[in-house]
């Protein structure tokens, strides 16, 4: 979900098991500042709250798990999101982690988000991200569900005990 803690709970992780992190959002937001067709296109439908191609999300995320940083393996962070980033996505996914946030709770957080804020968090466009979200990536849960991939994280607690948890889960001993 948008504001579920992905970006938190990713970086955290990754610095613990010491593998990369990657957010799809993040390399959209840095493409959309560009003055080219492809930023302002991007940037355009990031603020509407929708979401990019399937075409170009796989693109952009199969060309940078190419670098050598990544061989080793990977966390990535809002991806994928629709079942056809799912189905297309041949790199290798072990876990999916689903960080369970409800509706309400999302709003609160990112109407008041604390780093300041973000060009897409406008009531308009955090409404969207929920609808999208339910619509493309619901669907995207219940396929990990299905395959047995899915580790279901209550995400409406404290930063520190959701990390316990999923490493707990992960089976990676927290200091
Ligand atoms: P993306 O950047 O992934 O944004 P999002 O899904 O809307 O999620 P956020 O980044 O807003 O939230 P988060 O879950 O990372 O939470 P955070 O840790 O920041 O995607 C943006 C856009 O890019 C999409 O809308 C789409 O257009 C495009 N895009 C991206 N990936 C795509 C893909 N695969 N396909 C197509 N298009 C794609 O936390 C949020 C706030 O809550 C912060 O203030 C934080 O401090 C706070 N917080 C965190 N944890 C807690 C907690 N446990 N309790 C209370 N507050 C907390
Ligand atoms: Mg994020």
């Amino acid at each position: 979900m948008p504001g579920a803690g992905k970006s938190t709970q990713g970086n955290l992780l990754a610095k613990k098991l010491k593998v990369p992190y990657l957010s799809t959002g993040h390399i959209f937001r840095e493409l959309a500042k560009e003055h080219t067709p492809l930023g302002r296109r991007i940037k355009l439908v990031m603020n509407a709250g929708l979401l990019i191609s399937d075409s170009k999300t796989l693109q952009i995320v199969i060309d940078y798990l190419k670098r050598p940083e990544y061989q080793k393996g990977y966390i990535l962070d809002g991806f994928p999101r629709t079942l056809g980033q799912a189905q297309k996505f041949k790199n290798g996914i072990e876990k999916v982690i689903y960080l369970k946030v409800s509706d309400k709770e999302i709003l609160w957080r990112l109407a008041y988000r604390d780093d300041g804020g973000r060009e897409d968090d406008t009531l308009l466009a955090i409404r969207k991200r929920i609808e999208v979200f339910h619509k493309f990536t619901d669907p995207v849960i219940e396929y990990y569900r299905k395959k047995g991939q899915l580790l279901e994280v209550n995400g409406e607690r404290t930063v520190e005990e959701i990390q316990r948890d999923i490493l707990k889960h992960l089976k990676v001993h927290a200091k």
